[in-house]
């Protein structure tokens, strides 16, 4: 497996297309999942540049900080709380377009103008979250939502 990642400078949508299967190809065959956890994080960083990008692992009832990419971040989140914490207890994706009109956002970076969270869900439960930012206000949307949920379908959960 090349370890190098191929960057594309397409659409959005070319990009996620191009990526996806280098994820794939990166994550098959190893069965360890922060390792996995890990590379698809730095994947999303390196091809987008998003100022944050990570997981959050639901560990007795809080969310705990994760493999990530980007600034230090707050390392426990309780369910609730936040978007990262919402999306866990709402058991959905959110899209945040301005994190300052969000009740009870959490800013671990004065940077993050706009989130996105995908919670990662496994036999009815939601095992971790992936949170992206950016530093751009309304970044994400439904296309983001859509090809975020399927990368985080390829992971095996042990
Ligand atoms: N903003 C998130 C907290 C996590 S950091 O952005 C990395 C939230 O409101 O849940």
């Amino acid at each position: 497996m090349a370890e190098d990642l191929k960057i594309n400078q397409g659409t959005k949508i070319e990009n996620y297309k191009t990526l996806i299967p280098q994820i794939v190809a990166l994550i098959d065959g190893e069965p360890d999942l922060i390792a996995n956890l890990a590379n698809i994080a730095a994947s999303l960083k390196e091809q987008f540049g998003w100022l944050w990008v990570g997981f959050y692992l639901v560990k007795e009832q809080e969310l705990v900080l994760g493999p990530f990419q980007g600034p230090v971040a707050c390392t426990r989140i309780k369910k609730g709380r936040g978007v990262c914490g919402t999306s866990w207890q709402q058991a959905k994706t959110l899209i945040v377009p301005d994190v300052e009109k969000f009740p009870g956002h959490i800013a671990c970076s004065s940077l993050s103008r706009s989130e996105i969270v995908i919670p990662v869900i496994r036999r009815n439960e939601v095992v971790a979250v992936l949170d992206v930012d950016s530093t751009a206000l309304d970044a994400f949307d439904a296309a983001d939502k859509e090809y975020l949920e399927h990368t985080i379908s390829l992971i095996e959960w042990h």
